[in-house]
């Protein structure tokens, strides 16, 4: 599995790229709104791996509820596969739990699902498979 990106949640996308452009000493390459997540993803490239922000497009956005309960900081880091199913499966079979049954379509071209982070030792995991390669 490879590395490829981390999740951090801000309160606000604009003051989070300004901190961010400051500290990796560029912009931001994209900034995509995954609807169904109520997320505003801000992606910055850094070496091998990228860095997420994300903030939060309406009160019941999970990211909502993260900022509230933890404040801004570390949300999750996100390990790329080539079968995020096959590895679903792999990791159930080894006692994992994930938060959704299936995986489902977020930012970046990328089917995702996220490790429940009471078995994977308080880290929230995602696993990411890019779908964008034939297209
Ligand atoms: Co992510």
């Amino acid at each position: 599995m490879r590395l490829e990106h981390i999740g951090i949640a801000v309160k606000d996308t604009t003051e989070g790229t300004a901190v961010f452009s400051k500290i990796l000493g560029h912009a931001p390459y994209k900034t995509e709104e995954v609807q169904s997540e109520g997320v505003l993803t801000t992606f910055f490239k850094a070496g091998e791996t990228k860095i997420e922000l994300l903030s939060a497009t309406h009160p019941e956005s999970p990211i909502a509820k993260f900022l509230l309960k933890k404040g801004p900081g570390l949300h999750h880091i996100a390990f790329e596969v080539n079968d995020i199913a096959a590895e679903m499966e792999r990791l159930k079979g080894e006692g994992f739990e994930f938060t959704a049954e299936a995986p489902r379509m977020g930012a970046d071209h990328k089917l995702i699902c996220f490790l429940h982070p009471k078995t994977s030792q308080g880290v929230l995991i995602e696993l990411c498979q890019d779908t964008s390669i034939t297209s």
